[in-house]
């Protein structure tokens, strides 16, 4: 049991390696196959696990949730089947094959499509200072970061005098983030699901960086909003960043196809596209390494939010006045050419 009150996930490793399939998965080195991950829906459940295929069921399911699968697992049998009910876990969740390692390698590409790109380090350090300014804060001022992955923001916030608690539901980022802030005493981190979050003492700012927003339906992405309003003290400010919006997609800024090179060598190549039906963006990564060798994440898709039907969503939770910048100096407001959507809601 964690902080949750969550049953840990088992994983069930079904032998042999994917036959005549020719995705990465099969042609990646034994330690990285993959199994199907299952959780018991109640503690009397059976264990299930159905495969259609060498890679299972899930492999490339568009519904939103799909039959996990553990990158650092065994690779599941051609075609297996052992009955009993099927517990499917998200994209987004610890377990769901998109957040952890890879994500992580991945992250430290050299450069992406943002304009004058300098690496994550760089970057982490300019949207802290963003953040500072666009919500106005002072230095003794309380934030939440939330999703704070492996802490990089958290940290950074905390270097400009700033109390900040980070919640994440990823256990592993948690881990590198409380070991990157153990010099820091002004932060701390909770593992949380966004969607509920625990009570905490009442804070000055918000902020959900780094296209975090958008992972749920629409009712529960309105949820996390109203979670966000019940953490803020009155006058309080909500941050929201992202670098995928409509516009970009649609146009080709954030091109359908995109290969980065990344910090520790090899590559990373996203694939991804708008479904105008759902307005959910659906991708998926692919990490090479310089010897070809090819490890591939879990599909994932989120909401891709109009600047305004966001601004709208701010303001159904609870948010009095929004602002939609299009950067971290503030000077700009949003417009479609804009290389980012930073959106400032006051309670
Ligand atoms: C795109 S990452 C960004 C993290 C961080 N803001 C950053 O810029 O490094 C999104 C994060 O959301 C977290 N996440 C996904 N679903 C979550 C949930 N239901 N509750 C809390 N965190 C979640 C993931 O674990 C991941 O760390």
């Amino acid at each position: 049991m964690d902080a949750m009150g969550e049953p840990s996930l088992a994983s069930v490793g079904l032998t042999g390696p994917g036959t005549g399939c020719l995705c990465p998965q099969c042609h990646a080195p034994q330690g990285d196959r993959r199994a199907v991950l299952l959780r018991p829906v109640a503690p009397s459940s059976v264990w299930t696990v159905r495969t259609a295929g060498p890679h299972g069921v899930g492999h490339g399911d568009r519904d939103g949730s799909r039959t996990a699968r553990n990158p650092r697992s065994a690779d599941t049998g051609q075609g297996s089947t052992v009955t009993g009910t099927q517990q499917q876990v998200p994209w987004w969740h610890e377990d769901g094959g998109f957040f952890g390692d890879l994500y992580r390698e991945a992250d430290h590409s050299l450069h992406t499509f943002f304009a004058g790109d300098r690496g994550n380090d760089a970057r982490t350090e300019a949207e802290a200072a963003g953040v500072v300014r666009l919500c106005g804060l002072s230095r003794g001022d309380r934030v939440l970061d939330c999703p704070c992955g492996y802490g990089r923001h958290s940290v950074a916030l905390a270097r400009h005098g700033l109390h900040v608690t980070g919640v994440d539901i990823n256990r592993e980022f948690l881990r590198t983030a409380r070991s990157a802030g153990r010099q820091c005493p002004s932060v701390d981190f909770q593992h949380a699901d966004m969607r509920a979050l625990p009570p905490i003492e009442p804070v000055d700012a918000v902020v959900n960086l780094f296209y975090s927003f958008g992972f749920f339906s629409p009712e529960e992405d309105l949820e996390v909003l109203r979670g966000f309003v019940r953490c803020l003290k009155p006058g309080g400010r909500f941050l929201m960043h992202t670098m995928v919006t409509v516009p970009a997609l649609l146009t080709g800024r954030i091109p359908a196809e995109e290969t980065r090179p990344l910090a520790g060598g090899g590559t990373l190549t996203i694939h991804r596209r708008l479904n105008e039906e759902t307005m959910r963006e659906e991708g998926q990564w692919t990490l090479t390494d310089p010897g070809g060798h090819r490890r591939t994440t879990a599909p994932y898709d989120v909401r891709i939010y109009h600047a305004e039907e966001f601004a709208a969503l701010c303001r159904t939770a609870g948010f009095t006045d929004v602002r939609l910048y299009g950067g971290w100096d503030g000077a700009q407001p949003y417009h479609d050419d804009s290389p980012c959507l930073i959106a400032v809601a006051t309670l």
